[in-house]
């Protein structure tokens, strides 16, 4: 029989667990996701676990990052199973905002960030997602004010620009990324994954076979354009409509014109049908 997790709705309540934990001399770890968690986000918790004793999770489906037009409706949501599984890992306190407790009425902040957040990537094609990202981890950084926050690798961008961010604005709080977790065949966890039909889900692990593909050539030392450039039709060959495939400094994401001036990551953005999926790797 395990506990059942404490759910934590308002900020009083959040602000005076983490200050008793404070006080007995606990390390905070906070791990923000959406929820419709996964084995991607299970590794997030767990290396939480092995940072401190307090473990925090929050579950925010954050409006500010999604376009009009994006999948807000329809982003998946299994709150219950959420509960169950952090539930089973044993964490300290699940902090689930509403949007109003969020985003009040009268709400007028924004935190817009630059530098890798405008580095041509995911930003080219989702142009409000980073200052939505940037302004709902600020707040939940300060909400819970935690000694460590995990980020997933597999939002590459994403954690560069909260690294940077954290560095920024001076917040006391140390960024931990944890390496991206995959399915057998490839195919990096994501909530999105749900949307594959069964043929889409056949395609989708060519993404990672191209990423290694790309990453041995590069390695080894052919050039760089090239292997991008044929490593960008194949996944086309595969099935996928191709947003980017780039070969970027892995600190700035700074474009790069050859291998010696890395360290490298190369990152991927492609749709199959109404699904889009990003991945990244380190040369
Ligand atoms: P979400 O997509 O739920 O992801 C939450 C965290 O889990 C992120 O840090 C993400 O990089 C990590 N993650 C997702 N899939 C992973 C995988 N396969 N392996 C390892 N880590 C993985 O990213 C967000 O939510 C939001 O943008 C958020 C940061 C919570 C702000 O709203």
């Amino acid at each position: 029989m395990v506990d059942r997790v404490r759910v934590v709705r308002a900020m009083p309540a959040l602000r005076r667990a983490v200050g008793q934990w404070r006080e007995a001399g606990h390390k905070v770890a906070l791990v923000p996701t959406m929820g419709a968690l996964h084995a991607g986000h299970i590794a997030l918790v767990r290396a939480a676990k092995r940072r401190a004793a307090r473990v925090v999770v929050s579950i925010f489906v954050n409006p500010a990052q999604f376009a009009p037009e994006e999948d807000l409706a329809s982003y998946p949501r299994n709150m219950d199973s959420d509960l169950a599984t952090l539930e089973r890992l044993a964490v300290d306190a699940v902090w689930a905002p509403s949007t109003d407790a969020m985003y009040p009425a009268g709400f007028a902040t924004r935190v817009v960030p630059a530098g890798a957040a405008t580095a041509d990537l995911e930003d080219r094609f989702r142009p409000h997602f980073f200052a939505g990202v940037a302004t709902v981890v600020a707040k939940l950084l300060v909400q819970c004010a935690p000694d460590f926050a995990m980020f997933g690798e597999k939002d590459y961008q994403q954690l560069k620009v909260v690294e940077h961010m954290a560095r920024d604005l001076d917040l006391p709080i140390r960024i931990v990324a944890v390496p991206t977790v995959r399915e057998k065949d490839g195919l990096a966890l994501s909530s999105r994954n749900a949307y594959l039909c069964a043929r889409e889900r056949e395609v989708a692990p060519a993404l990672y076979r191209v990423l290694k593909e790309c990453g041995g050539r590069i390695a080894s030392g052919e050039s760089l354009p090239r292997v991008i450039d044929e490593g960008g039709r194949s996944i086309e060959r595969a099935g996928f409509i191709l947003d980017y495939l780039e070969a970027r400094h892995a600190d700035t994401l700074a474009r790069i014109g050859s291998s010696g001036e890395g360290p490298i990551r190369i990152l991927v953005a492609a749709r199959l049908g109404k699904t889009r999926l990003i991945d990244n790797l380190a040369v």
